[in-house]
């Protein structure tokens, strides 16, 4: 046979071949094999032909040439047929991720959205209403020394609350004074000389705020308090305070009243009752403890009073000049109080089924 019509027969031969092959294809993988056995860059049947174009006759080679290309062409479209087909059965037997296909009809799965914390819920609404009373929130650290969790407060060295059995007291500062081996002191030491400890009231902001501000002051301060207390239905080692300090002259009780008041209807709704009872604190004089009631149900919700003269005067207010009222809550109580939970525990054992309620 002349090299022309050999070159010829080959490629309708190959043409035809390819055709039944890529036609029987059933699936991705055997459509992959056709693909290298005609259309193989390195040893495919189509480029194995190709080198029968080099024995035709140089008159002939435009004709075989030709040729050749609609041969490739024709393996191509053939090619790209069986692809198409495979991809669309396959689309309609499985879905995008060769998983079972959807069945559009089914009820949608409800997206499970996140929200804050109750306490962290509370602690913002608590923020809100006192900001719409002028209160700017102001915050400390919860590593304190004893000078703001306790000496400018009028709590002085001897006094029952600075028990190391009723405080978290670090050990981490400890400052060894000579030689250990000669039995030398060990002393805790913060930076200002005394020990640190967690604090164990928000009543330490009450002096950092003062220490950097001059009067009028009219801050609260919201944040984790701890102490070793043990953990039942009403005490956890660590809670939520909210503290609130407002100086200027001529301030009194039926300030502290009023305020306390509108904070606990606007934070309750309705008609929530105040009741003072009278108290002892070192830093205020006199003192309060809070009761609020519904339905003469009397809850006591924390601690207040006229700030001491004693703790204007070791921040280096003139308690002559200017008065004013503190108190401080527990965030926990409130929060307990307003959604009727009966346990403050369920706030941190993080059970999806408590925290998803609020
Ligand atoms: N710090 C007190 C406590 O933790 C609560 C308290 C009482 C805060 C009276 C005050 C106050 O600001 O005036 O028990």
């Amino acid at each position: 046979m002349a090299p022309l019509a050999e070159f010829f027969a080959e490629l309708a031969g190959l043409l035809a071949d390819a055709e039944n092959v890529f036609a029987a294809a059933t699936d991705a993988t055997a459509l992959e094999a056709a693909r290298i056995e005609f259309l193989g860059a390195k040893s495919g049947r189509l480029k194995d032909a190709q080198k029968g174009l080099g024995q035709v006759a140089k008159e002939d080679k435009p004709g075989a040439g030709k040729r050749f290309n609609e041969v490739k062409q024709a393996l191509d479209t053939a090619f790209a047929a069986a692809q198409e087909r495979i991809a669309d059965s396959g689309a309609a037997a499985t879905g995008p991720t060769g998983a079972a296909p959807a069945d559009l009809t089914l009820p949608g799965k409800r997206v499970r959205l996140g929200h804050l914390h109750p306490i962290t819920q509370t602690i913002d609404d608590l923020k809100e209403i006192m900001g719409r009373l002028g209160f700017t929130a102001a915050g400390g650290p919860e590593i304190e020394d004893e000078w703001h969790n306790f000496q400018a407060l009028n709590i002085p060295a001897a006094h029952p609350a600075r028990d190391p059995l009723e405080n978290f007291y670090l050990a981490t500062a400890e400052v060894v004074t000579g030689d250990l081996s000669k039995g030398a002191n060990r002393n805790l030491h913060g930076p200002a000389g005394g020990a640190l400890l967690l604090r164990s009231q928000t009543s330490t902001v009450q002096i950092r705020v003062m220490e950097k501000t001059r009067p009028p002051v009219r801050i609260i301060s919201l944040g984790r308090v701890y102490r070793p207390d043990t953990a039942d239905a009403t005490h956890y080692p660590m809670f939520h305070q909210i503290e609130g300090l407002l100086i200027d002259r001529h301030v009194t009780m039926a300030d502290l009243k009023s305020v306390l008041r509108l904070f606990a209807r606007s934070y309750f709704g309705g008609d929530v009752h105040i009741r003072f009872r009278p108290s002892f604190f070192p830093f205020t004089e006199p003192s309060v403890e809070v009761d609020m009631a519904w339905n003469d149900n009397w809850i006591e919700m924390g601690g207040a009073g006229m700030v001491d003269p004693n703790v204007l005067a070791s921040v280096g207010y003139d308690p002559d000049e200017v008065s004013g009222f503190a108190f401080g809550l527990g965030v926990e109580r409130v929060c307990a109080r307003r959604h009727n939970v009966t346990d403050i525990r369920e706030f941190y054992k993080n059970d999806v089924r408590f925290l998803e309620q609020f």
